[in-house]
């Protein structure tokens, strides 16, 4: 395998499509099937990363390496529960984004760093003249939509303009319904020129999840949401070779104790879920 991580660029043209919500689970499915993962928000205005996974007071972010050219070791923090490194958003204070320069700088650490993946959230569409100079430091663009019109046309725009800049991008559908006026997978393939690497439904496991401060793939395997999460994962995972890259190493005794606390709260949510239903 090459050094350094595959790097993925989470993105859309509009907003609000659910790439927050893919790259947290897409980085949990991979950080369960042993790949070691980094998991970055870079979407500086909105950071959102840390909401679902309980680090939303870390308040440290990718702008600070950039910016104050800080030990990249102190802004990454691990997630317990998956043990994949997660380089959270700073949720208050004024808004920092970085220079070129700095863009140019916080890549050279992502290939320093010794992990198969690294999965970046972003702002939704690219800064124009900013933004493209650094795209090409990404392996692949993972372009996240909705089966709306609105929502498909911008994607096939940003498709373009990947195009043009020369950078590998796939297709993730969200919040499919599968509802009569819905646009189907077949019509987004055909008006994309690709196939569609995920089909991710609609699932109220999403917003429980986020409330819960849990990724939904954690907090249940088995609903239609983590099913259709992991299928794409494996078809990332697939990128790197083999399904096993590297085996992440042993977890600390303090890290083991946290995710089982992690797993019994997972236990105590889907208990109140169930016993909701019933009533
Ligand atoms: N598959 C889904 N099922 C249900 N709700 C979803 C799904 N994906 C995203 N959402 C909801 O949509 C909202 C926006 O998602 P988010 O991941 O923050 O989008 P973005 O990062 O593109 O702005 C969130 O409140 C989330 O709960
Ligand atoms: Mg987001």
């Amino acid at each position: 395998m090459a050094k350094g991580p595959y790097i993925v660029r989470i993105s859309s043209q509009k907003g609000g499509v659910g790439k927050t919500t893919i790259a947290v689970n897409l980085a949990t499915v991979l950080s369960m099937l042993d790949y070691k993962v980094l998991l970055v928000d870079a979407d500086y205005a909105n950071p959102s990363v840390g909401f679902h996974l309980g680090l939303e007071n870390v308040n440290r972010g990718f702008a600070d390496i950039g910016a104050k050219r800080v030990d990249p070791k102190s802004v990454i923090v691990t997630h317990a529960p998956t043990g994949m490194h997660v380089i959270p958003g700073r949720v208050g204070g004024k808004v920092v984004y970085p220079s070129i320069s700095q863009i140019e700088w916080q890549f050279k650490i992502l290939r320093e760093e010794n992990y198969d993946f690294a999965i970046v959230d972003t702002a939704p569409g690219i800064l124009p003249f900013v933004e493209n100079v650094y795209l090409k430091n990404y392996d692949e663009a993972v372009i996240v939509t909705t089966p709306e019109m609105a929502s498909c046309t911008s994607a096939i725009r940003l498709a373009h303009v990947y195009d043009t800049l020369g950078l590998k991008h796939s297709l993730v559908v969200n919040r499919m319904r599968n509802k009569r006026y819905e646009i189907s997978i077949q019509e987004i393939e055909e008006s994309y020129e690709g196939s569609v690497t995920g089909a991710v439904p609609e699932d109220e496991i999403v917003p429980l999840s986020i409330a819960e401060h849990i990724p939904a793939y954690l907090l249940n395997q088995r609903c239609g949401f983590s099913e259709g999460v992991s299928r794409a994962s494996k078809r990332y995972a697939a990128r790197v070779g083999g399904r096993y890259a590297s085996k992440r190493e042993g977890m600390s005794l303090w890290d083991r104790l946290l995710t089982v606390l992690g797993l019994r709260k997972r236990n105590r949510v889907l208990a109140s879920v169930e016993k909701e239903e019933e009533e």
